[in-house]
C-alpha cells in the first residue's frame, strides 16, 4: 500500500486530490499547511508527498527542503500556480521529483503520481515469499503482489478490506496480515456476519449486559472486546444490514463501544480486517452498503485474484493438497497423471482454490493406484454444489412423480410448466397481457409471443 501525503491550504483541493487518489487504491493523508505536513511525516510512513508551493507559513519550497534533509528518498511532487514558472524551476532544483501546474488535468496528475510511486515500489521475491508466507501457496506474479502488499501493510494499524470470489483464500490473507502485524501475539477474532441473525448482531459485535434482553443470561464481551489490542476479522461484511452498518460506522469513528443494555462506553483498540465476495462498489451504487463505512474499512483494499487468473499456480497447489490429503487419509499418492493435470489446467474453477482442494481430496480418497488419474477428478461435481441449491432442485422433483418427469423429458416438462404459469398469470391479471408480463417479470413482447405459441 502506497501512502501519499497531500499538502495544500485549500480544502477543496485537498478533498479533490484525496478522492481521486483513494479511488486509485492509495492511502491518503492530508495536511493544511507545512507544520501539519511535518507532523504527519513524523508520525506516518509516507511514500510520496504532493504539496502546493504557495501556502501561508512554511512555503512548499521550504517544506521540500526539510523533507529532502530528513529523508532523501521520499519523492515530492510540487503543485505550482498557473503563471509562476520560476517556482517550478526552483522546485526541480531543490530536488522535487516533478511538478504539475494548476490548473492540471486528472490524467496528468495520475500519471506523474503513478510513475513516482512505482519507482519506490519493490516486489517481494519468490524465495522470500515462501519463507514469509508458508501457508499461502502461490508463486505467480499475482500472489507475489499480494505478499508484497501484506508485508507492507501488516505493520501499520490501517483497516484492510479483502475482496475476491469465494474460495480464493481471503481468510488466509487476513490471518497472514495478523501474523505479520505488531499485534500478532494478541487475539485474531473472526466473525461471519452472514451467519448471525440481525437481532443478535449488535450483541455479537459489542457485547451485552446480563438481563438486557431475554436470553442474555450473563454478560457477554462481544467481538470488539474479545479482539481488543488485536485484530477483528469481519467476514462477509457485504451481508451486514443497514442498521448494523450504521452502528459499526459509529464505532469505527469514535473507537468506543457500548454493550447492549449497558450505560458505560469502552474505548477499544482493534485493527479491523473485513472480507467480502461481493463487489462493494456495486452494493454502494445500489444503496445497500454505506459509502462512509466502505471508506473506513477499505483504507487498504486487497483484491485476491480468482484461480482462473493465476492458473500457473495450479501445479503447486495440487502438489500441496496431494501431500496434505495423502497424509491425512494415510495414502501414498504424491503424483498426478499429466493428463489429469492438463484437465485441471483447462478447468475454470468457479469455486477457486477451495474447489481445487475438494477435487484433490476426493481424488486421493477414490484413487486406488498411487497416482491421480483423470477419471477420479470430479470437476464441478457434487462438492461444488451448495447444499441449499440441491435442496431447492429436489423440492420441485419431490413434488412430482420423478419417473413421470423423466418419461416426459426436459423440454416437455419445462414447456408444460411455462404454459400453466402463463395461463395462471393471465387469469390473475384478468387477461391483461401487460399485467401478466409484469407478474412474470418478462417483457410484453415475450409474453405475447408465448401466449400465442401455447394458444392461450
Ligand atoms: N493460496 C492458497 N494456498 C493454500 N491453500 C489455500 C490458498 N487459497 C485458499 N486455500 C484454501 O482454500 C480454502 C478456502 O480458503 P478461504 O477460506 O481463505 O477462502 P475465502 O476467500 O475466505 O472463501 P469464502 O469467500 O467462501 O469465505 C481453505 O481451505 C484454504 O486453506
Ligand atoms: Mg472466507
Amino acid at each position: 500500500m502506497t501512502t501519499i501525503l497531500i499538502v495544500d491550504d485549500e480544502k477543496s483541493m485537498r478533498d479533490f486530490l484525496k478522492i481521486l487518489l483513494v479511488k486509485d487504491g492509495y492511502e491518503v493523508i492530508v495536511a493544511g499547511d507545512g507544520e501539519q505536513a511535518l507532523a504527519a511525516l513524523g508520525k506516518n510512513r509516507i511514500d510520496l508527498v504532493v504539496s502546493d508551493i504557495r501556502m501561508p507559513g512554511i512555503s512548499g519550497l521550504e517544506l521540500l527542503a526539510k523533507i529532502k534533509d530528513e529523508s532523501e528518498d521520499i519523492p515530492v511532487i510540487m503543485i505550482t500556480a498557473f503563471a509562476s514558472p520560476n517556482d517550478a524551476v526552483q522546485a526541480m532544483k531543490n530536488g522535487a521529483y516533478d511538478y504539475i501546474s494548476k490548473p492540471f488535468n486528472v490524467d496528468e496528475i495520475k500519471s506523474v503520481i503513478h510513475s513516482a510511486t512505482n519507482q519506490t515500489e519493490a516486489t517481494l521475491k519468490i524465495q522470500q515469499a515462501e519463507e514469509l508466507f508458508p501457508e499461502i501457496i502461490g508463486k505467480g506474479k499475482e500472489m507475489l503482489k499480494i505478499f508484497d502488499m501484506i508485508n507492507r501493510i501488516a505493520p501499520t494499524p490501517a483497516n484492510v478490506l479483502i475482496y475476491g470470489e469465494s474460495g480464493t483464500g481471503k481468510e488466509l490473507v487476513a490471518q497472514a496480515i495478523h501474523k505479520k502485524s505488531k499485534v500478532h501475539a494478541r487475539p485474531f477474532v473472526p466473525i461471519t456476519c452472514s451467519a448471525i441473525p440481525e437481532e443478535l448482531m449488535e450483541s455479537e459485535l459489542f457485547g451485552h449486559i446480563k438481563g438486557s434482553f431475554t436470553g442474555a443470561i450473563s454478560d457477554k464481551n462481544g467481538l470488539f472486546k474479545e479482539a481488543d489490542g488485536g485484530t477483528a476479522f469481519l467476514d462477509e461484511i457485504g451481508e451486514l444490514t443497514p442498521i448494523i452498518q450504521t452502528k459499526l460506522l459509529r464505532v469505527l469513528q469514535e473507537r468506543e463501544i457500548k454493550p447492549v443494555g449497558g450505560t458505560k462506553q469502552f474505548t477499544i483498540d482493534v485493527r479491523i480486517i473485513a472480507a467480502t465476495n461481493r463487489i462493494l462498489e456495486e452494493e454502494m451504487r445500489a444503496g445497500r452498503f454505506r459509502e462512509d463505512l466502505f471508506y473506513r474499512l477499505a483504507v487498504v483494499p486487497i483484491r485476491v485474484p480468482s484461480l482462473r487468473e493465476r492458473k500457473s499456480d495450479i501445479p503447486l497447489l495440487v502438489e500441496h493438497f496431494l501431500e496434505k490429503y495423502s497424509t491425512l487419509l494415510g495414502k501414498e499418492i504424491r503424483e498426478i497423471s499429466s493428463y489429469a493435470l492438463e484437465v485441471l489446467m483447462g478447468y475454470d474453477f468457479p469455486g477457486n482454490v477451495r474447489e481445487l482442494e475438494n477435487i484433490i481430496e476426493r481424488g486421493v480418497a477414490l484413487e486406488s493406484t498411487n497416482i491421480i488419474l483423470p477419471e477420479n477428478l470430479s470437476l464441478g461435481g457434487p462438492l461444488q454444489t451448495r447444499r441449499e441449491d440441491s435442496a431447492e432442485s429436489s423440492a420441485f422433483v419431490a413434488a412430482h412423480d420423478e419417473e413421470e418427469l423423466f418419461e416426459r423429458g426436459l423440454e416437455t416438462v419445462v414447456a408444460d410448466l411455462e404454459k400453466s404459469l402463463i395461463s395462471h398469470a393471465l387469469h390473475k391479471a384478468g387477461n391483461s397481457k401487460t399485467r401478466a408480463a409484469e407478474l412474470l417479470k418478462v417483457s410484453f413482447r415475450s409474453l405475447r409471443y408465448k401466449a400465442k405459441k401455447y394458444d392461450l
